[in-house]
């Protein structure tokens, strides 16, 4: 896991990205940070809406079979007991007799310590689910879980669900949300961290169909990280083998991603049949069945659940993104950031501080920010400005120069080829919407031209 996937960005230049340009930074750092916890900074933070507004809009907005749901994290102590995750939801973990190190007996084959060469004891299982106490008293009888997965949130609102919308089979609930596994071994970047955020959907369909359902999910869900840009041949499916299925799971398909550190899960597509219908039907004691009007029976609808990491489907995306060019002897670092996720659409850039031009400048920045994130950059020459735009993903530099004021046109310049078109800015709003929506730079608005200068400087 820690080596280098060939052709792949180093994740040292990832991170480094991530701390000097304010996506991510480690939590708590003034008090030298909280192992393998993160806070995502002004950029990482409209990055990760976005990530999560285009699935939102993919499984929910743009069907009319997915509704959405938002549970409370901390749930009934009984859920968990339920889903199997008290007794299953475990890894073996061994420990350094030496240097008291612990880590995940799977993760390498052997007895000895990664990190001083001690010697490891046995392993024992170790239960990954966060404790923590409800109300005034701490005992037995106030413990409660950080949820592990969104997911027992969607299976006990089932009947909610179907009794408060016209939902019918087949039919997916959907959430976002924030989970919590204390895994042993954590680290490469957000890879596996302690707290993150998942991406589920729960399909509930009619048994004997999940076949059908779940080649569907797969190809969907893969299709989906290909349209907002990660290179498919950069992604692969993988089964898993009986022995690695989890509890629940009849069959389990995972969306590997080529990171840097090799291939690895970035979402799972699962077929958990009806085992969380028939076992929270029975520690509950409440029915979770469905009446299907057309054989007027009860069944137990099985379940197709496609799971992505919000935190790791940033890190796919922010490393498939990843270019390093050299131009005139410097290193030109771009983020490849589909439109639709990158974090700053639209910098303006006033071509110097004279207060005339600053003044329409930020004219135009007021105008657009109505509808876009934008930022306003005057600050070093504008070669300098573009590359620090090149460097956070932001597919579109408007710059405001002294012909600007007479006769009130602009440059429009493409992130990724810096060619350059000058439109009127009475055009510029309905341009840049069309450009962002992925029109050629080349197709001009009334009155627009092609811009000479097209190297950006
Ligand atoms: N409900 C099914 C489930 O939770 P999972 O494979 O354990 O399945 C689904 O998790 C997804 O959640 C993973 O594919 C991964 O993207 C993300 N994920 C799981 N554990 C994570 C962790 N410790 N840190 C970051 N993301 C994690």
């Amino acid at each position: 896991m820690t080596e280098q996937a060939p052709g792949k960005v180093d994740m040292e230049k990832i991170v480094s990205l991530c701390r000097r340009r304010g996506f991510i930074f480690p939590s708590s750092e003034i008090y030298g940070g909280l192992s393998s916890c993160w806070d995502y900074g002004p950029l990482g933070v409209e990055l990760k809406q976005n990530i999560k507004q285009d699935r939102w809009r993919a499984v929910v907005q743009e069907r009319d079979d997915i509704v959405g749901l938002d549970s409370s994290i901390l749930m009934h102590p009984q859920t968990w007991v339920a889903s199997g995750h008290l007794e299953g939801f475990t890894d073996p973990l061994v420990e350094c007799k030496n240097c008291h190190l612990r880590w995940r007996s799977d993760d390498f084959k052997g007895n000895i310590c990664p990190s001083c060469g001690g010697e490891l004891t046995e392993p024992r299982l170790f239960n990954l689910m966060f404790k923590t106490s409800m109300g005034p008293i701490e005992d037995m009888a106030s413990v409660v879980y950080l949820r592990p997965e969104t997911a027992q949130g969607i299976f006990v609102n089932f009947q909610n669900v179907v009794n408060t919308t016209r939902m019918r089979l087949p039919f997916g609930i959907a959430q976002i949300g924030k989970a919590f596994r204390n895994e042993i071994t954590t680290g490469n970047f957000i890879f596996r961290t302690r707290e993150f955020e998942q991406m589920e959907i729960e399909f509930f369909v009619k048994p004997g169909t999940d076949e059908k359902w779940f080649n569907y999910w797969v190809e969907e869900r893969t299709n989906w990280y290909v349209k907002l840009g990660i290179k498919r041949e950069n992604l692969r499916l993988r089964q898993h083998s009986k022995e690695e299925l989890a509890h629940y799971a009849r069959l389990c398909s995972d969306i590997d991603y080529l990171f840097p550190m090799g291939w690895s899960e970035l979402e799972g597509i699962a077929n958990r049949g009806d085992f969380d219908l028939v076992q929270h039907a029975s520690f509950s004691g409440k029915s979770l069945d469905y009446f299907d009007e057309e054989t007027k029976e009860h069944i137990v609808p099985y379940i197709i659940e496609p799971s992505a990491g919000a935190d790791r489907s940033f890190l796919a995306f922010l490393c498939d993104a990843y270019e390093e060019q050299l131009a005139e002897g410097e290193i030109r670092v771009i983020l490849h950031l589909h439109p639709a996720l990158a974090p700053i659409k639209i910098a303006v850039l006033p071509l110097s501080r004279r207060e005339k031009l600053v003044a329409a400048a930020k004219q135009i920045y007021a105008d657009l920010r109505q509808c876009w994130m934008v930022s306003y950059d005057d600050a070093q020459s504008i070669g300098r400005r573009y590359r620090r735009q090149d460097e956070i993903g932001t597919p579109f530099c408007v710059t405001v120069d002294f012909q600007s004021l007479e006769d009130e046109q602009v440059t429009i310049r493409e992130r990724d080829s810096m060619n350059q078109i000058r439109v009127p800015t009475s055009e510029l709003k309905n341009t840049l919407q069309s450009k962002l929506e992925g029109e050629s730079l080349f197709i001009l608005p009334p009155g627009g031209q092609i811009w000479k200068g097209d190297k950006g400087e």
